[in-house]
C-alpha cells in the first residue's frame, strides 16, 4: 500500500524519497479532573493584559488564587492527526513516535514546510531513522475540536486525550491506521513536553520512551514567557484566520501581503473561529523573544511562525503548573533543551550558580526516582532558544533524539 502510494508522489513532485503521510480526524472520549475557575473569561485585549498580570504576580500563586474546585469533564472530542510512515523501511515491526506541540503551534511544529521540508522533524525520522509518527494538533486547538477555553480546555483533558491515541495505537483500534504498534515513545515540545511528562506519570506503562524537548522542572523563569507574549485575544490579532473569515478572505490577505508561497504546505485554513479567552502573542517580535535565539534562526522562518501561530487557552495556562507531579515512569527518559530557551532556563540553560548541577534540564533527572541513571540524559542543544525546530541546526537536534531512543528503545 505505501510502496504504491510512493510510486504516485514520486511522479507528482519528481522527488527521490518522501515521507508517506495520511491526515485525518479521530474522535476520541475522554474525561479529567478538570479545575473550576472562578474568574471571568477574558474578553477584551486588555482583559488578556490583567490576566497576565494576575500570573505574573510574585509571591501568588494566580492558579490557586483563582480555582474554586475540581470537576470531572467528559465528552467526544475530535482529534486531527497526521500519520507519517517511511517512503522504504525493511523494519518488520516499526515503533511510533507520538509528537505532542507546544504552545503558540500545531502539529505543523512537527513537519515545517518552510524551505522544502528542511526543518522537518517527521522527515528526518521517518526517512532517515525508518519510525512512523503520529503528530496532532492537541486538544482545543487547530483543528482539533475547540472548546470554553477557562473550564474546560485545560491540560488533564488534553492528557486524557494524548492517553486515548495512545491506546489505540498499541491495540490497532486507531481508526484508519491498519497496524498494531507493540512500542510507542513520546517526544513532546514545551506545554507538549510538560504533557507528556503527566502523561507516564499517570499511566507509568503507557510509554517505552520519552522525550521532553524545549523542559525543565524548573519554573523560575514562566513569567517572562507571559510577559514576554504580551498575550492578546487571537480573534482580534489574526481576525483572518482565528476568527470566522471564509477560506478566500484568508487567501486574499495572504496574497496581500506576499506570503502565498512563505506558507504554503502549512495547512493554513479558514473558519478557526476561536472564542474569546484563546490568547496569542502579539507579533512576530513577542514570536522572537518567547522562542527563537538570535543569530541563529532564518528571519523568515520568523515571519513563517508568525503567520501560522496557534493560540493558548486560559485554561491550559492556568493548568499547565498542576502537570509537574511525583513521576514512576521507570522507561529511558531524554530532555533536550536549547542552551538559551527562555521560559525553562531564562535564556542560559548552563547558568545553574551550583558546581553540582551541570545545567537547569539536568535537574529533571530527580522527578524520576525510578528511571537507572544510564537511562536519564539531559542534553543542551547549542546555540538554540526555545522553539528548538526553529533553529538552523535543528537536524542536529533530531539526530540526538533519535539516536536516543534508537539505542534505547
Ligand atoms: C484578576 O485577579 C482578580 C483578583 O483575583 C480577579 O478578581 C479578576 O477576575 C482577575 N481577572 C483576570 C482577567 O484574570
Ligand atoms: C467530528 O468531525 C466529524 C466530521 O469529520 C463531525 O461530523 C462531528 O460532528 C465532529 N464531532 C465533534 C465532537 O466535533
Ligand atoms: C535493512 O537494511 C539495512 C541496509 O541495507 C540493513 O543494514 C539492515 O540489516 C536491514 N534490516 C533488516 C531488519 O532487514
Ligand atoms: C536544506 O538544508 C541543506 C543542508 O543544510 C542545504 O544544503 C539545502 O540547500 C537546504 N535546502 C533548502 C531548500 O533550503
Ligand atoms: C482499544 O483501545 C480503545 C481506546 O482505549 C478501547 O476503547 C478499546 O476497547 C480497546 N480495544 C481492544 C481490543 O483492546
Ligand atoms: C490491513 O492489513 C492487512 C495485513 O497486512 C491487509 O491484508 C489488509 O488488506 C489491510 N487493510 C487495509 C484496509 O489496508
Ligand atoms: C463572525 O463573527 C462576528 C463577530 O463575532 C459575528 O458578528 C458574525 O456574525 C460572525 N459571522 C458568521 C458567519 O459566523
Ligand atoms: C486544517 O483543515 C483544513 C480544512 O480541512 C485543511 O485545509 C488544513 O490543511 C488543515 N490544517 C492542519 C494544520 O491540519
Ligand atoms: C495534510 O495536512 C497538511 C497540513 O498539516 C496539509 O499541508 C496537506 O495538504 C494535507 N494533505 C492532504 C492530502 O490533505
Ligand atoms: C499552583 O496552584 C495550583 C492549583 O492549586 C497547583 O496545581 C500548582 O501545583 C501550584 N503551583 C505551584 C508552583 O505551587
Ligand atoms: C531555577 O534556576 C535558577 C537559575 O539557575 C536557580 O537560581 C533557581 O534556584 C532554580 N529554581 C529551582 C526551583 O530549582
Ligand atoms: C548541531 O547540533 C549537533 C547536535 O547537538 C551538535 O553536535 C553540533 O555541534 C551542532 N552544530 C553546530 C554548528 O552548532
Amino acid at each position: 500500500m505505501y510502496a504504491h502510494k510512493a510510486l504516485a508522489l514520486a511522479i507528482l513532485v519528481g522527488s527521490a524519497v518522501a515521507k508517506q503521510c495520511t491526515n485525518m480526524t479521530v474522535p476520541v472520549d475522554i474525561s479529567a479532573r478538570n479545575g473550576v475557575f472562578d474568574i471571568a473569561i477574558p474578553q477584551t485585549n486588555l482583559d488578556a493584559t490583567t490576566f497576565t498580570q494576575n500570573v505574573t504576580r510574585q509571591g501568588q500563586n494566580f492558579s490557586d488564587v483563582a480555582l474554586s474546585g475540581y470537576a470531572t469533564t467528559s465528552g467526544t472530542y475530535n482529534i486531527s492527526a497526521q500519520f507519517c510512515v517511511p517512503s522504504a523501511s525493511n523494519v518488520t515491526n516499526p515503533t511510533v513516535q507520538v509528537l505532542t506541540h507546544g504552545v503558540g503551534f500545531d502539529k505543523t511544529y512537527w513537519d515545517i514546510s518552510y524551505n522544502n521540508f528542511n526543518y522537518s522533524y517527521v522527515d528526518v525520522t521517518t526517512d532517515t531513522y525508518k519510525y512512523c509518527t503520529l503528530s496532532y494538533d492537541r486538544l482545543g486547538i487547530g483543528n482539533s475540536s475547540h472548546g470554553e477555553p477557562l473550564n474546560e480546555i485545560q491540560a488533564f483533558l488534553e492528557v486524557a486525550a494524548l492517553a486515548e491515541l495512545t491506546t489505540m495505537l498499541r491495540n490497532g483500534t486507531f481508526p484508519g491506521i491498519n497496524q498494531t504498534f507493540s512500542k510507542v515513545t513520546h517526544v513532546g515540545h514545551s506545554f507538549g513536553s510538560a504533557q507528556t511528562y503527566a502523561l507516564v506519570s499517570l499511566y507509568p506503562t503507557i510509554s517505552d520512551g520519552i522525550v521532553l524537548t524545549g523542559f525543565s522542572t524548573n519554573s523560575s523563569f514562566s513569567g517572562y514567557f507571559f510577559a514576554g507574549g504580551a498575550f492578546v485575544q487571537a480573534n482580534l490579532n489574526q481576525p483572518f484566520r482565528f476568527g470566522n473569515a471564509s477560506t478566500s478572505t484568508i487567501e486574499t490577505v495572504l496574497d496581500m501581503y506576499s506570503l502565498t508561497d512563505l506558507v504554503a504546505g502549512a495547512g493554513i485554513s479558514a473558519g478557526l473561529d476561536y472564542p474569546n479567552g484563546y490568547l496569542t502573542n502579539t507579533d512576530a517580535t513577542n514570536n522572537q523573544y518567547q522562542f527563537f535565539f538570535p543569530g541563529y534562526f532564518d528571519p523568515m522562518l520568523l515571519l513563517y511562525s508568525e503567520v501560522t501561530k496557534q493560540p493558548v487557552t486560559v485554561g491550559e495556562l492556568l493548568t499547565q503548573g498542576g502537570l509537574a507531579m511525583a513521576n514512576a515512569y521507570a522507561g529511558p527518559v531524554l530532555v533536550i533543551t536549547g542552551s538559551n530557551d527562555l521560559p525553562f532556563c531564562g535564556g542560559d540553560c548552563l547558568a545553574t550558580g551550583n558546581a553540582s548541577l551541570p545545567s537547569i534540564p539536568a535537574a529533571v533527572a530527580m522527578n524520576f526516582p525510578n528511571v537507572p541513571s544510564n537511562n536519564f540524559e539531559a542534553y543542551i542543544q547549542p546555540n538554540t532558544g526555545h522553539g528548538i525546530n526553529l533553529h538552523y541546526n535543528a537536524t542536529g537536534a533530531y539526530d540526538v533524539i533519535n539516536n536516543f531512543l534508537n539505542a534505547k528503545v
